[in-house]
């Protein structure tokens, strides 16, 4: 199966082994499968026939990761060029809790804190670095709100390919920061926002030879499409009404549209379901280009608690607005007091996740409360990463450092004395 890189602008296409990222004519880039040729190839029994068969010691990966399952819609490499962690295969929660919290009964969670390194950058990263593997490249970087840097520092470890990770100084999450250094990554904190490192990465990725592994990448969505098949396989193949995410720099919003646009085009599904992408209202440039129809580009200083959507200029700008399209799509802005909210629930469930995360849930009750999503939907929204990448917000929420904290569930101080241990309980129970 042949797979080029083609322009969503002006269609121009390119080998699919060229190290370019956007078209001469600017336009961003698309992995473009022959969907025609591709047809009578795939089919839900295919997929569905790897999820119980056995894994046989060489195809690993392609059975048992939930990207390289759908690897002749993701990318066609063979099992020995892989670079995988086994990622994806996440749950799909139910919560009466979450339920009522959103308002509609048929509510799941799918949570991609459960990949390896507690993101869904996991699922375009073992791609990304798979084509830099392929490519030959000599160091692989990308700038980050903190998950792409930790993903990109794992997986280049793994594949023995030098990591350079262009993080904003001071605004990523202790969790974040501690992965990319653990795992070995050149670490560079740029003394500015993440739209700085984002403009300098691209850059030095063109002066120097490297390999740039950001979502401007058009791998990297690829794999992150593999979020959208599972859930679709998943409910066997009959989609939920709504599908609600975070949305930064938008490569999830672009990867989504495409995944359901291609699973639509292949006879996978019958029916679209709606994207809703939700931002954080202090990051919120694609929201408010939305409201304005598209007719302006909105760019803007961005600041919220959920730092890895902290993105005032997100690069995959033009596929998200292709994804609502292609979907009957719609975006929401949640206030930082909504999202921390959304994720003391999701938290208090017993599921958790970090701030950026629980936007997705605030965005769907937001979504339900406007008589926009119906209570008797069906809607799936993505827990982008896991709760232990951001202790501090979490900390800062429970003892008394985030105001309005509705869901606050302060620690107890107690002398180091049985009886007043046991007083101190006896009062909760
Ligand atoms: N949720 C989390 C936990 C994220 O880390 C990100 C993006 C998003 C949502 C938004 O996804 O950018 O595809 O719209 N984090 C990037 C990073 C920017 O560098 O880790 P998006």
């Amino acid at each position: 199966m042949t797979i080029s890189l083609r322009c969503i602008s002006c269609k121009k296409e390119y080998p699919s082994n060229a190290v370019r990222y956007v078209c001469d004519c600017g336009g961003l880039l698309d992995v473009w499968h022959n969907l025609d040729e591709l047809r009578p190839q795939v089919s839900r029994g295919l997929f569905d026939g790897r999820l119980s068969g056995p894994p046989g010691p060489k195809d690993v990966p392609t059975t048992t990761s939930g990207v390289w399952r759908y690897r002749e819609i993701i990318l066609p490499a063979s099992p020995a060029d892989i670079v995988s962690r086994r990622e994806g295969n996440t749950t799909l929660y139910e919560h009466p809790k979450l339920s009522a919290y959103v308002g509609a009964a048929r509510f799941y969670a799918k949570h991609e804190g459960e990949n390896p390194t507690g993101s869904f950058k996991d699922r375009g990263m073992t791609v990304g670095t798979t084509q830099a593997k392929l490519i030959g490249a000599r160091a692989v970087a990308c700038a980050s709100t903190g998950n792409t840097s930790a993903s990109l520092a794992a997986y280049a470890a793994m594949a023995n390919i030098p990591a350079l990770v262009f993080i904003p100084a001071g605004k990523i999450a202790a969790g974040k920061l501690a992965q990319a250094l653990a795992y070995g990554a050149t670490t560079l904190q740029i003394q500015g926002d993440f739209d700085d490192a984002m403009r300098l990465v691209r850059e030095v990725c063109d002066n120097l030879g490297v390999y740039l592994l950001n979502s401007l990448n058009p791998f990297r969505p690829e794999g992150q499409k593999s979020i959208i098949f599972e859930i679709l396989q998943g409910f066997q193949w009959n989609p939920p009404d709504w599908i609600a995410l975070p949305a930064g720099n938008l490569g999830n919003t672009a990867a989504f549209g495409k995944a359901l646009y291609e699973a639509k085009e292949l006879g996978l599904i019958d029916k679209i379901p709606r994207l809703a992408a939700i931002q954080a209202a202090g990051a919120s440039p694609f929201y408010q280009s939305y409201r304005g129809n598209f007719g302006k580009r909105k760019i803007m200083k961005a600041e919220t608690v959920a730092t890895a959507i902290r993105i005032g200029n997100p690069v995959s700008y033009s596929r998200a607005i292709r994804s609502l399209e292609w979907t009957d799509g719609l975006v929401e802005a949640v206030t930082d007091a909504e999202i921390m909210d959304a994720k003391a629930m999701v938290d208090q469930s017993g599921i958790g996740c970090e701030p950026a995360s629980a936007a997705s849930v605030a965005g769907t009750r937001k979504l339900v409360a406007k008589g926009i999503i119906r209570p008797d939907q069906t809607v799936v929204s993505i827990l982008t990463g896991n709760l232990l990448k951001d202790p501090g917000a979490t900390v800062a929420y429970h003892t008394g450092d985030w105001p309005d904290a509705r869901l606050a569930n302060s620690p107890i101080k107690v002398e180091a004395e049985l009886s007043a241990v046991q007083k101190t309980i006896e009062k909760i129970l």
